[in-house]
């Protein structure tokens, strides 16, 4: 059953490069969405992390004159295995436009050459980096929002349990006063870290439940992903079945106190009739009210898995605009909290 590292590989260029001529159309339709003004990149593992700054037109001048921006940190989405940061520039308009907040999106390491949970750790650094450079880079990091779309909504939730994990576990050692460098950055550069919001499109939240299992539930089974991706994205990222049932890999998997203390108060999820996540999806909604998140849970109707992005030039971008709108409004809202 398990496919060779290599032979993973291979498949992951492949599509990785269908993915990016896809994008290329995806980006044709008017109003053409922003280049990232800006990237940084930090070292992770034997890779290393690029960030992806959109810029709101007053930042410049905000800086210049010390006042910082609200962040949203943005994950994409392609399995863990395809995809870039640049994927989702649609959004970072909408964000950059209706918001004012500086978007800053992650290009993670990815699968199989990272597997589980590479991609994590670097969202988990990625905080830590912002929360550092925040004064020079003119962010204000107590107010974040994670954004993600598929996998990257996966590590919107995934994400801050990870990093809340460390935190604890840097006190009790520092408690021990055995704590090591790395801990201690963790806890020094996360006092100032609040993330106030979350915002996950179609997120994957489960890889223990069988593929095949949730296709079947599906309503519309036949427009749902087809195995030849699933396979590969789920061997790519967590090879190791023991692992699928990480909390880090499947937060359905997390406590309710874990979800309870790591995640923020207010948590929108966009979710797709036809794909097969759709069940879970619903049912994390419920279990995150039942720990009383405010959660504002919305199923696109008649839609697939991704029906944001499409390679179809001549598509209309009219009900994908409302909805991210809509998201921003919201979004707006809790920063003027
Ligand atoms: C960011 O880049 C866009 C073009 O993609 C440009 O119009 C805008 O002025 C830039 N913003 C800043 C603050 O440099
Ligand atoms: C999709 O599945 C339905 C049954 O669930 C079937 O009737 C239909 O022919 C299938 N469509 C395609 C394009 O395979
Ligand atoms: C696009 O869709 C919207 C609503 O879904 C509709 O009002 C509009 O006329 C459509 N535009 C075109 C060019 O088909």
């Amino acid at each position: 059953m398990a496919t060779s590292r290599w032979w993973l590989y291979v498949q992951a260029v492949f599509w990785r490069f269908l993915m990016r001529l896809g994008m290329i159309f995806h980006n044709i339709p008017h109003p053409r969405p922003p280049s990232p003004n800006f990237s940084r990149s930090f070292p992770s593992g034997s890779s290393k992390v690029v960030l992806q700054f959109y810029c709101p037109p007053d930042y410049s001048r905000n800086r210049k004159e010390g006042r910082r921006l609200p962040v949203v940190v943005n994950f994409h989405g392609g399995g863990f295995t395809l995809g870039g940061p640049s994927d989702d520039s649609r959004w970072a308009q909408a964000v950059i436009s209706d918001v004012g907040a500086v978007v800053v999106s992650v290009g993670y390491r990815r699968a199989p050459e990272h597997p589980f949970p590479a991609a994590v750790d670097d969202g988990v650094l990625t905080l830590q980096y912002l929360a550092s450079h925040a004064a020079e880079l003119g962010l204000d990091v107590s107010r974040i929002a994670l954004s993600g779309f598929s996998a990257g909504g996966n590590l919107a939730v995934t994400v801050p349990l990870r990093l809340r994990d460390l935190i604890v576990q840097a006190e009790h050692e520092r408690w021990l006063s055995r704590a090591d460098s790395t801990h201690q950055l963790v806890a020094v550069t996360a006092s100032d870290l609040h993330i106030v919001a979350l915002f996950c499109w179609y997120p994957i939240l489960d890889f223990d439940e069988p593929r095949e299992h949730r296709r079947a539930m599906s309503i519309m089974p036949n427009k749902t992903l087809p195995s030849f991706f699933t396979d590969l994205f789920d061997e790519s990222y967590v090879p190791d079945l023991e692992q699928r049932r990480s909390p880090y890999a499947s937060p359905v998997h997390a406590t309710d106190e874990a979800l309870r203390d790591s995640l923020p108060h207010d948590i929108f999820f966009y979710m797709c009739e036809w794909d097969m996540l759709l069940n879970e999806g619903q049912v994390f909604c419920r279990r995150l009210q039942d720990t009383n998140k405010h959660v504002r849970a919305m199923m696109v109707e008649k839609a697939r898995h991704a029906w944001d992005k499409s390679a179809n030039p001549f598509r209309n971008t009219t009900e994908v605009n409302i909805l991210y709108k809509d998201a921003c409004a919201d979004m707006k809202a809790i920063f003027e909290k």
